[in-house]
């Protein structure tokens, strides 16, 4: 993205910040996996949203004085020695070329400058969900400073950047919207793939590893989150990912599976049968699920709340759940009773971003529901899951796993769906498969 982006989001974050205040925000920090080797490094969410800047141990510094701000970029230093290891680094002169802040210092610096920053105004915004390390510095400085006779100021009032960040992130811009759909459609490839290849017998993980080959081939670095693949009965289990059985002709496969392209997310789930062909019963609760999920789709525009749409999806499913003769009685009393959600436990979606869970606001200061607004994204998902070990169940439904999610765009008019050419239907299913 242009480095125009990033900057006009610092200004208006700046802008959001308090009179006299300075912001702290941290690279992520490097996790370990085992011993002295590591997970492949992703950078934090606010921190990219602000500065586009990929590398580990940096900060970004917001000032916000009277009449003035400025930026400050703390990066880490060129290392021949440990550029050998781990990779180039653009290095202070690097960023100074490439990056449009005020100022550019090393890492280093920051620590040396940290105690004279906080001074320099009266409130401080941090990330407070920031590695507990470089939290405890900012304490222990804040700590020093109210002790001192002659600091300018103590920074006594601390906010959370995310009270700024999430609602800035909650509104996508066309730019931010195109490199969703761009995951989209490598998400799509991969899922193509893998509804018309043979699959019994095979392990799980062994469509795990065609999502991993189908993003990466296609331009995605990684996946959005740990890819799901849910044979028969394990789809019963919301976030499965241990993908260790074998799939069973016979089986449904609930695939919950997207890539994250240039830091942004996709969250795709199909459910789609092991043979290539729905059996009635599979294809009764399928068809149960893909209508509510298109009808709560359709509802999708500016004004409606998440709950509203939760509500539809729980009618739906109940009414059809009472007419397969899953569920008996009567359904608002069915709900009322919270008895749907026996099968159906979850949410019915979730904003989508740089994260996948993106966090930003569902509620406003009040603690009111925040209603859709064109430019959101969010993911409708229902499903109904019925456990193999459920004696209440008809039999014939009983390991039978069902979700359909796709992500969805709020615009004035309505909605997007930016995944509507991931197949869908039963027979847009059963087609891709009879190609191979
Ligand atoms: N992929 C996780 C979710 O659907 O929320
Ligand atoms: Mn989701
Ligand atoms: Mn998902």
């Amino acid at each position: 993205m242009d480095e125009l982006i990033y900057k006009s989001r610092r200004e208006d974050f700046l802008v959001q910040m308090k009179k006299s205040s300075v912001a702290l925000l941290f690279s992520a920090t490097q996790k370990i996996r085992s011993n002295d080797t590591e997970f492949p490094y992703r950078q934090d969410s606010d921190f990219y949203y602000l500065t586009g800047f990929k590398e580990d141990n940096a900060v970004l510094v917001l000032v916000k004085g009277e009449k003035s701000a400025k930026e400050i970029l703390f990066v880490q230093k060129k290392d021949k020695s440990l550029e050998l290891w781990t990779g180039k680094r653009l290095g202070v002169e690097g960023v100074k070329e490439h990056f449009d802040v005020d100022k550019v210092y090393t890492s280093e610096c920051f620590e040396k400058r940290l105690k004279k920053i906080l001074q320099s105004k009266k409130r401080v915004y941090l990330d407070l969900f920031s590695e507990e390390k470089k939290l405890l510095r900012v304490r222990e400085n804040i700590q020093e400073l109210s002790h001192s006779r002659t600091a300018k100021y103590t920074p006594i009032k601390l906010y959370h950047v995310r009270e700024i960040s999430q609602k800035m992130r909650a509104i996508k811009t066309p730019v931010e919207i195109e490199l969703i759909k761009k995951a989209l459609s490598i998400t799509k490839e991969a899922h193509h793939k893998v509804m018309s290849m043979k699959k019994a017998e095979l392990v799980e993980y062994e469509l795990q590893a065609v999502y991993e080959y189908e993003f990466k081939k296609n331009g995605a670095y990684s996946d959005a989150y740990t890819t799901i693949i849910a044979g028969g009965d394990n789809g019963n289990t919301l976030h499965y990912i241990n993908n260790s059985s074998l799939l069973h002709e016979d089986d449904l496969i609930l695939i919950d599976a997207g890539c994250e392209y240039e830091m942004y997310a996709s969250d795709i789930t199909r459910t789609i049968p092991v043979s290539g062909k729905f059996n009635a019963a599979q294809k009764e609760i399928y068809e149960l699920v893909l209508k509510t999920e298109l009808k709560v789709i359709d509802a999708v525009k500016e004004g409606v709340l998440r709950s509203d749409l939760q509500m539809m999806a729980r009618e739906s499913l109940c009414e059809g759940m009472v007419e397969l003769g899953i569920l008996k009685g009567d359904v608002k009393e069915l709900i009322k009773e919270n008895y749907d959600k026996r099968y159906f436990p979850h949410g019915i979606g979730h904003w989508i971003g740089i994260d996948v869970h993106d966090p930003c606001p569902y509620k406003d200061k009040k603690g009111k529901e925040i209603a859709l607004q064109a430019g959101m994204v969010l993911t409708v998902e229902p499903g109904l899951y019925l456990p193999l070990d459920d004696m209440d169940l008809p039999e014939k439904y009983r390991g039978i796993a069902v979700r359909i999610e796709d992500d969805i765009l709020v615009t004035k008019k309505g909605f997007e769906n930016l995944s509507c050419e991931i197949a869908k239907s039963v027979a847009e299913i059963e087609k891709l498969y009879s190609r191979t």
